[in-house]
């Protein structure tokens, strides 16, 4: 392995017990570029031939109040395969917060458990005082990264080959864009949506393959909420109200808590992907979902898949260290109790279906991406570590037959978000891999691994050495060689 490093970062963050600050949740602020990764164990195979792209979050300043991991400074991880080699790097994103915090050699906003007098300067993202750090999400589209925020920020464009920020998307509406956005790989098309405080509170739009915005529309509700994530069909977007949504009263004085409110059903728009057609709403039981699989249409029917929280105002853990109880118990899986779930929306006679595809708790699900939007079979999940945000292992759903496979990291090791890559001259489905960060806490040390997707029981094919620990974040994205080149020539 060939290493170089680069000039360091400006730090101030301090030692503390924080259960988000220590262990796999320990920033990193080193940035490195490393060829030839050195092979633990197995072969990277000479039939993956793309880039993984990994966003996490990386306090740099000491925090102004109480710091939530989903604060953090954001950072984008590459390991790019060809020829059966590795390479990899990491950036911090250089967003605006980013340099004016580097300037200042401070913190400059508070954070989402913090009421909003910390922060001093104006913020970002719907609830209006954060410091927009795109770490939250990264997709690949028109053969650039996008790096986006969870409460709506500017969706920042980075090379995908060397990790630079370019700048800010010149499409991005002043209300922002949400993290989520999705890339339909059959048309090139993006599509995204915000939420806001002021009405009509949610928009929706598209932007083409050539990176030209072509459509966009409010989508109104009734109040400020709280949406996370989108789907979509070859003719339609699904977006959501649920009712978990800040407290209105609490807002009148600046405050953000979020409630449940269980009187209130969850309410599904189904959106025509162009066009001013009409906004179907669908009613269904209450609950909150922070991510969705996949959807697709089948005759009459939007089928929708996602993880269904059972308890999505979840009270505190246990466990926690004092004062980091609240904080935990909205962090972790088996408080909020995330199921795999199925949700049939009828656009004949507007009835919802539902129900449950597996007890166990899951979330942060991928799919092949040449899938989406259309039917499919297979869908792979993660498993988490109860009371913590870190993914221990991975359950393959074949939707079909309803049958599921898993492997679990191990002891002490925890994964990011495993998407699916295709391999080269694919056949069907499965017919690829999962490539995944590990942070390995027993050795101190992170690695890569990749599992053969039609038999993820059998352990990684490979299991490469990165050259530092990484820090664990939320979401991650694989880029086709193919796909990011046609991607650049659009
Ligand atoms: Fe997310």
């Amino acid at each position: 392995m060939q290493l170089t490093r680069r000039k360091p970062i400006i730090t101030t963050l301090k030692p503390s017990n924080h259960p988000y600050l220590n262990g796999a949740w320990t920033p990193l602020h080193e940035e490195v570029d490393a060829l030839d990764l050195e092979v633990i164990e197995g072969a990277i195979p000479l039939d993956i031939d793309g880039v993984y792209l990994r966003n996490t979050e990386n306090q740099i300043h000491q925090p102004l109040g109480r710091y939530h991991p989903f604060d953090g400074d954001g950072m984008l991880h590459r390991i790019d395969f060809k020829n059966g080699r590795a390479n990899y790097s990491n950036r911090f994103i250089r967003t605006r917060c980013f340099h004016a915090e580097q300037e200042a050699q401070a913190s400059l906003w508070g954070g989402l458990m913090d009421r909003v007098d910390p922060s001093r300067r104006p913020g970002f993202g719907a609830h209006g005082s954060l410091k927009d750090s795109a770490s939250t999400d990264v997709i690949v589209h028109a053969g650039k990264a996008l790096a986006t925020f969870y409460q709506c920020g500017e969706a920042y464009v980075v090379d995908p080959d060397t990790l630079e920020t370019e700048g800010v998307a010149h499409w991005g509406p002043l209300d922002g864009v949400s993290a989520h956005p999705k890339v339909d790989e059959r048309t090139g098309e993006l599509m995204f949506f915000n939420y806001s405080k002021h009405a009509p509170y949610m928009h929706f739009g598209v932007v083409d393959a050539s990176n030209k915005l072509t459509h966009y529309r409010p989508v109104p509700l009734p109040g400020p909420r709280l949406p996370h994530d989108m789907a979509f069909t070859e003719n339609y977007v699904i977006l959501n109200d649920f009712p978990l949504f800040w407290d209105p009263e609490a807002l009148k004085l600046n405050a953000h808590v979020v409630r449940m409110h269980r009187d209130l059903p969850s309410r599904f728009a189904i959106v025509p992907r162009h066009g001013a057609g009409e906004i179907r709403w669908f009613e269904a039981a209450p609950t909150f979902v922070l991510h969705w699989t996949n959807a697709y249409e089948d005759g009459d029917e939007i089928v929708l898949d996602g993880y269904f929280q059972s308890n999505p105002e979840p009270g505190k853990f246990k466990d926690a260290p004092q004062g980091y109880e609240h904080m935990m118990g909205h962090l972790d899986e088996h408080t909020f109790g995330s199921r795999l779930h199925r949700w049939r929306f009828n656009l004949k006679d507007g009835s919802t279906k539902e129900e449950t595809l597996d007890e166990r708790i899951l979330e942060f699900g991928t799919i092949n991406q040449r899938y989406a939007g259309r039917k499919y079979r297979y869908a792979y999940s993660t498993t988490a570590k109860p009371g913590w945000f870190l993914f221990t292992g991975f359950v393959k759903h074949d939707l079909e037959t309803g049958e599921s496979e898993s492997y679990q990291l191990g002891e002490g090791r925890y994964g990011s978000e495993a998407p699916f890559a295709p391999r080269i001259g694919a056949k069907d489905e499965d017919d690829g891999y999962l490539v995944s960060f590990v942070i390995d806490e027993n050795a101190g040390k992170s690695e890569c691994v990749i599992l053969d997707a039609k038999d993820i029981a059998a352990g990684p094919v490979a299991r490469i050495a990165l050259p530092h620990k990484l820090c664990s974040g939320t979401h991650a994205c694989w880029a086709d060689r193919q796909f990011l080149a046609e991607g650049k020539r659009s």
